[in-house]
């Protein structure tokens, strides 16, 4: 199966190696790679795709990817998720997926989606990223446990049919 990610800064790259180690501890075949380099998802049978949250939507290698190979994933279990609050909030509450996920959703019929911290720290790209890290809002939220928790759900469906 594939793993694959949209990423700015590497924490999603980083969940996704994670989900991916779970799912090949539990016996599937998994290649991960960046959303931007995939060129075709004829060889996978199931496909989980992650990308990091910006300014409201999903990172857009993420976006590119669901746009360019939607007829074929629609023919295989997918599964989203998103990475990106810089607190707590995912650890208190589902975190529902933002529009223009919601609707690559329905239209694919995705098994499950889920939100996970993000992470931001020192070296980040961009202006904005230097501002929100000056501001004090940095760090890195993201919860191994819960995203492996997470994986072990997709592996169960997947080793069961
Ligand atoms: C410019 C910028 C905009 C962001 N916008 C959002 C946002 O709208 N929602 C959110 O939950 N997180 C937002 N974040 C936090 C990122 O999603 C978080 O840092 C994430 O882990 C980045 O993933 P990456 O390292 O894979 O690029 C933003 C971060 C930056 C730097």
């Amino acid at each position: 199966m594939l793993v694959t990610y949209g990423t700015t800064n590497g924490s999603t790259a980083r969940i996704a190696e994670a989900v991916a180690d779970v799912l090949r501890k539990d016996g599937l075949t998994v290649e991960s790679l960046p959303a931007r380099s995939v060129t075709s998802v004829t060889p996978y049978d199931a496909v989980v795709v992650g990308g990091g949250l910006y300014a409201g939507r999903w990172h857009k290698d993420a976006r590119r990817f669901v746009r360019r190979h939607r007829p074929e994933l629609a023919k295989r279990p997918v599964w989203f998720f998103s990475s990106g609050p810089l607190d707590a909030t995912v650890s208190e509450r589902d975190i529902p997926p933002v529009r223009g996920v919601r609707r690559a959703m329905t239209r694919l019929e995705v098994r499950e989606h889920v939100t996970f911290g993000g992470c931001l720290q020192e070296g980040a790209k961009g202006r904005v990223a230097g501002m929100i890290l000056r501001s004090g809002k940095g760090g890195d939220f993201r919860d191994f446990g819960a995203i492996e928790t997470w994986a072990e759900g997709v592996a169960d469906v997947l080793t069961r049919t």
